[in-house]
């Protein structure tokens, strides 16, 4: 018997239990690993609320890292014994062991421990295909301005970081002066607290009027709408969450006298529906990590049984940088 998180009805924290579970030998295509970390994401709180509706009983939890166990027939790419990590479906990561598929898990590099191996997964492949893959018309260069909402997060700091590497002027909003400060600490070129100024002029001031190339937004309801209109002409607004609350449907003709701006809604799954696609990007990431060119903050841990806690600290927007629970 081992531990796994699962709720039997959507609804708040409350609804996470740890339940003594089996576990059983990998199929084709699959493995069995041992957890050392778990990584917590906002998705998390989508899935248990209902926001993401999942069949029930279910489990949560879609990011950690361990030893694998066993490997199933058609595994070729890993071995009993490796250390490894990822992001994936289908939740179930809130967990001591599991069996899951192996096309989303990769070996984790030494240099790299297994809470950062937890953390970093799903976070930081997300500000992977976000700074590299979603772009706009013609690509980001250089001393490109853009524009990313929550960035003292998870993904947050990490898109602070990598898009100073990339040579990008990130513009950074955060709820609270402490989050700006983190933010900026972590490569952030100007930071707003949306919490008490109104980022669109302070977007426009800071780009002398031109507007960002592209908004990363996964706040949702509550920035839609101005972030709409921080877009420069041809600029692209990139959805990726609803932290505040899913974005109300709008008509496509709102987006021509705002710029004949693009909107696009991305999600990671899509990105790493390969195993190849999955291994390159982590490799990306892996190298982005180990050179120093960014750092994974782990600002909050939690024992398993705490995870109720731990949801109610990152709905309360209490958390910075990533969070993950411990075994
Ligand atoms: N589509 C994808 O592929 C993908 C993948 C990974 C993550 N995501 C999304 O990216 C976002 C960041 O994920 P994360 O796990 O790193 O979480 P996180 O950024 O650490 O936490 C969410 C942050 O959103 C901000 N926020 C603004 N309004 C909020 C509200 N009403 N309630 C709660 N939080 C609010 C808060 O920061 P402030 O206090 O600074 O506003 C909060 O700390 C989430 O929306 C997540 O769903 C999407």
């Amino acid at each position: 018997m081992t531990r796994a998180v699962q709720i039997t009805q959507h609804g708040g924290p409350e609804q996470l239990q740890v339940v003594d579970v089996t576990v059983g030998a990998p199929g084709p295509g699959e493995i069995r690993i041992r957890h050392k970390a778990v990584g917590l994401n906002f998705i998390d709180v989508y899935q248990r609320t209902g926001l993401y509706p999942m069949q029930l009983p279910a489990k949560l939890g879609m990011e950690a890292s361990g030893i694998v166990e066993a490997v199933g027939e058609g595994v070729t790419h890993l071995k009993a014994g490796d250390r490894a990590a990822y992001a994936s479906n289908p939740p179930g990561s809130y967990s001591d062991e599991r069996v899951m598929p192996a096309r989303n898990v990769v070996k984790l590099p030494d240099a790299i421990d297994f809470d950062t191996g937890a953390a970093m997964m799903l976070k930081g492949l997300t500000a992977q295909y976000l700074l590299k893959r979603t772009l706009p018309q013609g690509g980001l260069k250089e001393g490109d301005f853009v524009l990313f909402h929550a960035a003292a997060g998870g993904v947050g700091l990490i898109a602070c970081q990598w898009a100073k590497a990339l040579g990008l002027q990130l513009i950074g909003t955060a709820g609270s002066d402490a989050k700006c400060q983190l933010a900026k600490e972590h490569g952030a070129a100007h930071v707003i607290n949306y919490s008490k100024e109104d980022f669109l002029p302070r977007v426009k001031e800071i780009t002398g009027g031109r507007g960002v190339k592209v908004v990363y937004d996964s706040v949702g309801k509550d920035t839609w709408d101005k972030s709409l209109d921080c877009l420069a002409p041809f600029g692209l607004m990139a959805s990726f969450g609803n932290a505040s609350g899913p974005v109300p449907p709008f008509s496509p003709g709102i987006l021509g006298p705002k710029g004949s701006i693009y909107v696009t809604r991305q999600t990671l799954f899509t990105h790493i529906a390969t195993r190849e696609v999955n291994q390159e990007m982590a490799d990306d990431l892996f190298a982005a990590v180990t050179s120093g060119k960014v750092k994974i903050r782990i600002d909050q841990r939690y024992k398993l049984e705490d995870v109720q806690q731990a949801h109610r600290d990152l709905e309360a927007r209490k958390t910075t940088g990533c969070t993950i629970l411990t075994l």
